[in-house]
């Protein structure tokens, strides 16, 4: 049975970042009602409107990987173990963005695919065999005809954006060689409990998994989960390493079982953990509105740091508009000069003369403090403060 736990209200599509605010409306797809529901069955967690891919990742899709040094390191890092402990002969990798982590990889070797044509250019146009289409079964089948089997696929922040699961890991066991691994990482249902991270739905994340639910997910599809790492990318997630049920060359690591005992023990296979969530997210939201008013009353110029998806979950939640947030601040060029997504808050170039009157940034990027507080230690030193949403709503300076 599929439950709603919480109602998120009316949002926009979280990354059209418009050149001009203006009124948007249901009736076109460019708002919809944000719930996010609990699957009592497989504990899939998941928004219960599915918007169109089309409209989603297109020609125009303004996030890149490489923007962030944090998610440069995770990348580096993760590709030298790759190739370290699989050695695969051919790697390919769902969702490639701007290349980020493919980049460590030798083109020879490598598959691409990525659905933005803005994004896939750049892939392209560096060498690497890049197919600029969505994953499904004809794609998989195109590959296979090709490449015929592929040893280690990998997809970073992408399949949680697809919804049909069922196709997903369909098309995957179509090419994944026999003693093939699969890799896949996302945020952590688990850190956004207990974050109260209500901010990682919005349209594009589908899902927000547990190890709980991957593990009855890939079951159906002959695949078993064979280690997990945590990992602090994305305001912690889980990387999840899979196999086929019949490779028995590669143990299973205890790190499945220890995840899963704690996911149970914190109550993710029950509907009674998420609707305190639920609860838990109004109070923030109070918590934040009362925080910023309290500010705005003693004219303090706030400001947001890190145009961010999560931060227009935030913005259109709270009901926080251009009268609180004078405007953002972000480094993505294809942000720059535009607004945030439902809102007449402008986004500007980020620099440091911008500095001079703010008090207090609204931490949109939340997720990358530690780089953005190492990047502002000037500014906390000259007393500026950063307000965040996370774990609950505050002023911090370190
Ligand atoms: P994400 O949280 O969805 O990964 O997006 C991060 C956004 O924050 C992205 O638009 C880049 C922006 N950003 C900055 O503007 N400055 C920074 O120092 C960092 C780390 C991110």
């Amino acid at each position: 049975m599929i439950r709603k736990f919480l109602d998120l209200g009316i949002q926009p599509l979280a990354n059209q970042y418009l050149n001009k605010p203006k009124n948007l409306s249901v009736k076109k797809g460019q708002l919809y009602n944000l719930n996010v529901c609990f699957n009592s069955k497989t504990k899939l967690v998941s928004i219960s409107k599915k918007i169109p891919v089309k409209k989603m990742f297109n020609n125009t899709y303004p996030y890149k990987s490489s923007m962030s040094k944090t998610m440069l390191a995770s990348f580096e890092n993760l590709s030298n173990e790759i190739k370290k402990k699989f050695k695969p002969k051919l790697f390919l990798e769902i969702g490639s963005n701007d290349g980020a982590l493919i980049k460590n990889f030798n083109i020879k070797n490598t598959v691409c695919v990525e659905p933005c044509t803005n994004l896939a250019k750049i892939t392209k146009k560096k060498g690497y065999f890049t197919y600029a289409k969505y994953w499904d079964y004809n794609l998989s089948n195109e590959i296979k005809k090709k490449f015929n089997s592929v040893d280690v696929i990998y997809a970073a922040n992408t399949l949680t954006h697809i919804a049909n699961l069922r196709e997903v890991f369909k098309s995957v066991c179509n090419i994944l060689s026999n003693n093939g691994v699969l890799i896949i990482e996302d945020p952590s249902l688990l850190e956004c409990i207990k974050k109260t991270s209500y901010d990682q739905f919005y349209n594009e994340h589908i899902y927000v998994f547990s190890a709980l639910a991957v593990k009855n997910i890939i079951n159906e599809f002959g695949l078993v989960l064979f280690d997990i790492q945590k990992i602090s990318t994305h305001g912690g997630s889980l990387r999840y390493f899979i196999k086929r049920k019949k490779n028995n060359q590669i143990k299973i690591s205890n790190k499945v079982s220890t995840q899963i005992d704690k996911e149970i023990k914190y109550g993710l296979d029950k509907f009674s953990t998420f609707v305190k969530f639920g609860e838990k997210t109004i109070n923030s939201k109070n918590r934040l509105i009362s925080l910023l008013n309290r500010l705005k009353k003693q004219n303090k110029i706030i400001v947001g740091y890190g145009a961010t998806a999560k931060a227009t979950t935030v913005l259109n939640y709270c009901g926080i508009d251009e009268k609180i947030i004078d405007f953002f601040i972000d480094t993505t060029p294809d942000k720059i000069n535009k607004y945030m997504p439902g809102k007449k808050i402008p986004i500007k170039k980020y620099n440091k003369k911008i500095y001079k009157n703010v008090d207090y940034f609204l931490l949109g990027a939340w997720n990358f403090k530690k780089e953005i507080f190492k990047k502002e230690k000037k500014f906390i030193k000259k007393g500026g403060k950063f307000i965040t949403h996370v774990p609950k709503p505050k002023i911090i300076i370190s």
